[in-house]
């Protein structure tokens, strides 16, 4: 497994990281069994980073990795690295209530997540948005004293726009933003990447298949549940769906040359932009993770690379990452 560094001080993580969110929550059905068969597969592959979110499936996610991780051989569960986000909080029927991000509730979250990961200690931790009602100096700083005494090895960010990143590693020291970053979301190149570089900070970059919409796989007949992130996003609404899929075709032409996948040519994409971006890979399925770790196999040469970004230029995706509530809560937005 090729690995890159998490930040400047952080560890020495695998180039792609798993994200586990899928296995339990935003993209529909999922199977439990696939799901810890993924996981198997990913660390014995050598993947060493594992995201989730205290709030993906209201613990399920956490509970899920922990059983992976208790049935896996002791030596994949000792390469392990946990990448944990807390502060969303949610009602018992899932709905969306905000964030919280004072330090009391940054201690209460990590007990709870430390429990159901069942392991001693969280290797990187961050509020999922930063809460606008808390200075991040706070958040942060709650999770620092975390760090002192043990219980988590690194801190985060996600989501936060260039002050915010500032003020964060003012206050410690931070290895790594998880923000979106894709063919179809290149925001983050104005000024938080130019601003996480100078403070030597890494991205893990989400969102790297467009939430599966520039995959390859993904059709317009596609039915969604309701509670389906994608039923709502504006990517994959309508005429913006029609629009965006036109732009998959385009990659599918340089995937065909190439003899790859488009989600490999998207994922290569975002590994060519730089040795501090880790792409997060949201496969749930054996065959979904085998075909995107196949992108360490293949290599985009300058040609390559101006051929995919002229099927994909920047900012040619139609509709906002969020819906307009959800963009709200986006520090990286402002
Ligand atoms: N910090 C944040 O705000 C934030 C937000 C979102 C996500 N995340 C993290 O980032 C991780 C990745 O995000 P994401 O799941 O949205 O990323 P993604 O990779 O853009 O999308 C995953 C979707 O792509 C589809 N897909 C098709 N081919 C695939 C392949 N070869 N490999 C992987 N997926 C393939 C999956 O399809 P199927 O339907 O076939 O499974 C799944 O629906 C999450 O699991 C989570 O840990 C963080």
């Amino acid at each position: 497994m090729q690995t890159r560094p998490l930040g400047t001080t952080g560890p020495q993580v695998s180039a792609l990281g798993l994200g586990c969110m899928g296995m339990s929550a935003l993209y529909g059905e999922a199977d439990r069994a696939e799901s810890v068969a993924t996981i198997h597969a990913a660390l014995e592959a050598g993947v060493t980073l594992l995201d989730t979110g205290d709030f993906y499936g209201m613990g399920h996610n956490e509970m899920l990795i922990g059983e992976a991780l208790r049935s896996a051989p002791a030596a994949r569960r000792e390469q392990a690295l946990t990448s944990v986000k807390f502060g969303a909080l949610r009602g018992p029927d899932g709905q969306w209530a905000g964030y919280d991000g004072r330090p009391a509730a940054v201690r209460n979250f990590a007990a709870y997540s430390l429990q159901r990961l069942g392991v001693d200690h969280i290797d990187v931790y961050r509020i999922a948005r930063v809460d606008p009602e808390v200075p991040i100096e706070e958040t942060v700083g709650a999770i620092a004293e975390l760090v002192e005494k043990g219980y988590v090895r690194h801190i985060g960010l996600s989501e936060a726009g260039a002050e915010t990143i500032r003020r964060a590693a003012a206050t410690a020291p931070i290895v790594d933003l998880q923000i979106e970053y894709s063919l179809s979301s290149r925001g983050i190149e104005d000024r938080i990447l130019p601003t996480t570089r100078e403070l030597g900070i890494g991205i893990t970059a989400y969102g790297v298949l467009s939430r599966g919409l520039i995959s390859g796989h993904f059709t317009a007949d596609r039915q969604l549940a309701a509670n389906d992130f994608r039923a709502h996003s504006p990517r994959f609404q309508g005429e913006n769906l029609r629009h965006n899929l036109g732009l998959v075709e385009a990659l599918r032409k340089i995937a065909e040359q190439k003899g790859v996948s488009v989600a490999q040519i998207a994922i290569a994409w975002v590994l060519s932009r730089g040795d501090d971006i880790v792409p997060l890979i949201g496969a749930r399925r054996r065959d979904r993770l085998t075909e995107a770790l196949g992108v360490l196999d293949v290599t985009l040469d300058a040609a390559d690379l101006a051929a995919v970004e002229d099927a994909v230029p920047a900012g040619s995706a139609a509709g906002d990452r969020y819906a307009a509530a959800q963009m709200a809560h986006l520090d990286s937005e402002r």
